[in-house]
């Protein structure tokens, strides 16, 4: 049986036991995992503790991707663009870290149909969760990304660590092009709150997707639906997705993703 585990704090809520349980029932493979609230200063004796015991892989969550990604002795490509790690395993002895974040969001756009290659995307925010998504966003063929964020600094500082495809602004100073793809990527919908931006970065738009997920549509989208954008999208085909690829790095089996979806959203 294989033991693994998702840390965070808090993690009472997390749905990725019921998503990686429906995935080994599937592949037939024999897996534990649970939930494991790590105190807040205290993640890295939590982790070794949980290896300790026979762990041999985990998901990581707030708030702690980026001390994942510090721990590792061996990281992906991936986890060093995002500077944050949310799948780890141990190989050998030696603690691998990777990010999957970024492809379970490109894979869900692809499961949706959103053409990726030459489109020019806007990301709002520039927190951890956009960090993670911009290098796999490039990979699938995107031709352009700005990113804008409340605080311009933020935005300007994680386009820098990428090439001349993707540039930072403010919420305010967004350039004026057609943009094919909008992504909410703030924190704005936990409370209630949308993001202001001019409602012409919209116009162009054939698909908004938000990063976050909830039982209604959240207000970036409902706002999106209110301008006419036809495809509008919440996270909960990216968590779906990369918790797929995480489950393939620790099982070496790619599950089926459409069912478990379906049946989250009824649960929702
Ligand atoms: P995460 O790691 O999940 O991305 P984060 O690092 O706290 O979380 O980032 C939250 C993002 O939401 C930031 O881009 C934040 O903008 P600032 O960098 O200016 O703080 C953005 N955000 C949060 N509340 C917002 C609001 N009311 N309006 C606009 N942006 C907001």
């Amino acid at each position: 049986m294989k033991k693994l585990a998702v840390f965070g704090n808090p993690i009472a809520h997390s749905k990725s036991p019921q998503i990686h349980l429906g995935f080994a029932t599937q592949t037939g493979d024999d897996i534990d995992y649970r939930r494991i609230l790590a105190p807040l200063d205290d993640f890295a004796r939590t982790l070794h503790a949980f290896r300790s015991e026979g762990g041999q892989g985990a998901n990581v969550t707030v708030p702690f991707k980026t001390e994942a990604f510090a721990m590792a002795d061996v990281r992906s490509e991936r986890a060093e663009k995002a500077g944050a790690a949310n799948t780890l395993y141990w190989k050998d002895d030696q603690l691998h870290c990777d990010n999957t974040d970024g492809i379970g969001l490109v894979a869900d756009l692809l499961n949706e149909k959103v053409q990726l290659k030459q489109s020019q995307v806007l990301i709002l925010g520039a927190g951890g969760a956009v960090r993670g998504v911009i290098q796999p966003l490039l990979d699938a063929g995107v031709l352009s990304i700005l990113i804008a964020n409340r605080t311009e600094e933020k935005a300007q500082l994680i386009a820098k660590s990428f090439d001349e495809r993707v540039m930072g602004a403010s919420l305010q100073d967004i350039l004026d092009i057609p943009y094919d793809l909008v992504i909410n990527g703030t924190s704005t919908g936990l409370s209630g709150q949308t993001v202001e931006i001019d409602a012409k970065h919209y116009h162009a738009a054939l698909c908004c997707y938000d990063m976050m997920y909830g039982k209604e549509p959240t207000p970036f989208l409902h706002t999106a639906k209110q301008l006419g954008v036809q495809i509008c999208l919440d996270g909960l085909g990216m968590l779906v997705e990369q918790a797929a690829a995480s489950f393939e790095i620790w099982v070496g089996k790619r599950p089926e993703t459409a069912h478990i979806k379906e049946q989250l959203r009824a649960e929702l």
